[in-house]
């Protein structure tokens, strides 16, 4: 059995779709509620059973990295003031069962090549990517249980896997789409034929968007490195996995469980708040007497 214990966070973009917040806030720092996003999904990744947090960050970002460690002075503060709770929440982030390493990516020459600086913290080993704005949410269970459920099938199987959510037609432009093909063999939807960066709704094989939830096998780097940049000067996930398919790889896709709301969309940032806030006993009447105002 082949263990996976190691998950890369790209954190280097520039979320330029959110500004002018994120000009000086990075954007997995903005809140879901009271939590920083960036938070829900280190605690996914716990839940998975990762042991191991690789950031891929980038020097105006280090409030990401500030946020999980000890923070002593505000400790201090909430110890004199006796703000028990708090003080308990605030000393867990940075006592977390997972370790938490980072490297920087220079400048954000897209995903995959932030993906790439990851390889020398990866060694030899598998890994698991999530993408830190994709944010999951489960009405039943934890929203890590697709990622779980990918972790323990390549421990299984050996076989890559991408996380697949059906998108509205609206929004297929601006994901990577994946065909599928049936595989009785493997947990999940089946194989991966084929994924293209944001096709036009006539060049889209299917519905199926990677939903931000990665696992791979070590020679994906191979591929990673052989991609050429695009128009835009980006290294693509997307482009990687598609010619490792080609390659003769298997690429296993899951169904995602739960909801899915793409934080670096400012509509969809709201959506994700107003989600957890109906999850809250007292937030949740609030929201529902304000609304019936309007
Ligand atoms: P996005 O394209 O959604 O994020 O990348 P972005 O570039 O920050 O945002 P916009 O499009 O300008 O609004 C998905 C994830 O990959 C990371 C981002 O931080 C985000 O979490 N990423 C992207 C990098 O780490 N490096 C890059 O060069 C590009």
């Amino acid at each position: 059995m082949k263990k996976l214990e190691k998950v890369i966070i790209p954190v280097a973009g520039l979320g330029t779709r959110m500004l002018p917040a994120t000009k000086a806030i990075p954007k997995e720092m903005l809140p879901i509620l009271n939590k920083p996003i960036i938070q829900y999904i280190v605690e996914e990744a716990i839940f998975a059973g990762f042991k191991e947090v690789i950031l891929v960050t980038h020097s105006s970002k280090y409030s990401i990295e500030n946020h999980f460690d000890k923070s002593f002075e505000l400790e201090a503060t909430l110890e004199k003031r006796v703000k028990r709770a708090t003080l308990k929440e605030i000393r867990n982030i940075s006592k977390l069962s997972i370790s938490i390493q980072s490297i920087r990516q220079g400048e954000a020459k897209g995903l995959g090549h932030a993906i790439l600086c990851a390889k020398t913290l990866i060694g030899k080993e598998p890994f698991a990517i999530v993408l830190p704005d994709m944010l999951i949410s489960k009405k039943n269970g934890n929203a890590g249980d697709s990622l779980k459920e990918m972790r323990l099938c390549f421990e299984k199987h050996e076989i890559s896997s991408v996380l697949l959510g059906k998108a509205k037609k609206a929004d297929i432009s601006k994901y990577g789409i994946a065909q599928i093909k049936n595989d009785s063999q493997l947990p999940g939807l089946g194989l991966i034929e084929k994924i293209i960066e944001k096709p036009s709704i006539n060049k889209a094989p299917s519905n199926l968007y990677a939903a931000g939830r990665y696992v791979f096998t070590n020679d994906f780097f191979k591929y990673l490195s052989k991609v050429k940049p695009d128009k835009f000067n980006e290294i693509q996930l997307t482009d990687a996995i598609d010619n490792y398919i080609k390659d003769g790889k298997k690429v296993n896709a899951f169904s995602l469980k739960g909801d899915l709301f793409d934080c670096g969309d400012n509509a969809e940032y709201i959506l994700a708040n107003l989600e957890y806030a109906m999850k809250h006993p007292v937030i949740k009447n609030k929201i529902k007497n304000y609304l019936k105002t309007k």
